[in-house]
């Protein structure tokens, strides 16, 4: 039987879910595979912490040349998180022809196009299904089974985060901070919740979504942002005397005057299938011109959740590695086509 070696750059929420994954669910991925998937090492800063698991205590490293320059590590997980290490993590593994699976979506946005170059340059593939909307499979749906759809509009809530502090703010009269510390202990939150509550994780995973849908880059900086920061316990309690629910929304649509990408919090009709999302749910809506309205819905961020999607990467690339297929689900060759510009 064939070994695919994993280097997992990280072991916090989402890299413990994905080591888990793989050890509870070993033999139906062995036998799905065809091949086996061991976890040669692990990249942690601090190899001496207790991690709450049983891992073999030689598995982590705070090198990441023991991952980088392993011949055996065939496949590199980063969910280390954050932008410049990350980056340096993942070129270096693309440029010596390692695939790659990040949940990060930061690094994409920002430095999306730099790695996939560098993955086309040797041929390896980089997948980033859990980048946006944790356990949903939204980006394998716009790529690949709504590819043949012209795309008319993505919308949806695709911060958990966010969504669980609204719904415990409306449900429960519970205080903002209170509910932030609730999802950060969860871990919902990013490292810096910042980017939760001020809608900037929201923009980056709608400005990827874009991206895909419309065939087109569309940059951070091409997104109107407002996070939930401003939206006060008073705020939600008319909204739902007037029959509304408060839901911060990506949406992102194709318009004559260009694409339109913003994130807000909106007022949501309590009959929309959108205003039953709660908790740490999020859902995608997609219209597109062939299928009409369709929507995916499931947890959009926590541990196995997120794991569920970086799994399926891992498979994804162990299978196109073992049938030699890597590069061929890759890159998408975007157009450039204009963005509409948004002011409040
Ligand atoms: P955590 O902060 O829980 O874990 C980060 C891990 O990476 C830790 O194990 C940490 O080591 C390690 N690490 C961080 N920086 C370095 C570095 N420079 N060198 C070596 N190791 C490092 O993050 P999450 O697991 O929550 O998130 C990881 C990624 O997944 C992020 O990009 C996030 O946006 C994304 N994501 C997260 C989701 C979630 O629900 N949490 C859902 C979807 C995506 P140590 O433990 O020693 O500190
Ligand atoms: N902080 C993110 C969220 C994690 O709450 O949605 C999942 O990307």
């Amino acid at each position: 039987m064939d070994t695919i070696g994993i280097g997992l750059l990280g072991f916090g929420t989402v890299g413990r879910g994905v080591y888990r994954v793989l050890q509870q669910n070993r033999e139906l991925i062995t036998n799905r595979l065809g091949a086996t998937v061991e976890v040669r090492k692990v990249l942690v800063r601090d190899p001496e912490k207790d991690r709450g698991i049983e891992v073999p205590p030689d598995l982590f490293t705070a090198d990441p040349a023991a991952i980088l320059t392993d011949p055996a590590v065939q496949i590199v997980v980063e969910v280390v998180g954050g932008i410049e290490a990350a980056r340096r993590y993942v070129v270096e593994a693309l440029t010596r022809g390692k695939s790659v699976v990040t949940a990060n979506k930061d690094l994409l946005a920002a430095h999306g196009q730099e790695l996939f170059a560098a993955a086309a340059a040797t041929g390896a593939d980089l997948f980033f299904e859990a980048s946006v909307a944790g356990g949903i499979p939204i980006i394998k749906i716009l790529k690949e089974a709504l590819a043949g759809n012209r795309i008319i509009e993505v919308m949806g809530i695709v911060n958990g985060t966010t969504n669980y502090i609204l719904t415990k703010m409306s449900e429960e009269g519970a205080a903002f901070e209170t509910v932030l510390q609730e999802a950060q202990a969860k871990g919902y939150a990013e490292a810096d919740p910042t980017s939760d509550v001020a809608g900037l994780d929201a923009a980056r995973k709608i400005a990827i979504l874009a991206s895909i849908a419309f065939n087109s880059r569309i940059k951070l900086e091409d997104v109107y942002v407002e996070g939930i920061t401003r939206v006060t316990p008073a705020d939600i309690r008319y909204a739902r005397e007037l029959g509304y629910v408060v839901k911060l929304l990506g949406i992102a649509r194709e318009t004559p005057e260009g694409i339109e990408v913003r994130v807000h919090p909106a007022l949501v009709p309590v009959a929309h299938p959108l205003a039953a999302v709660r908790d740490v749910f999020n859902a995608v809506f997609v219209r597109g011109d062939a299928v009409g309205d369709t929507m995916f819905y499931g947890r959009g961020a926590g541990e196995l959740p997120t794991a569920s999607a970086v799994v399926g990467d891992i498979i994804a690339a162990a299978r196109n590695i073992r049938y030699q297929m890597r590069g061929t689900t890759g890159c998408t060759c975007f157009e450039t086509k204009r963005v509409k510009p948004i002011t409040a």
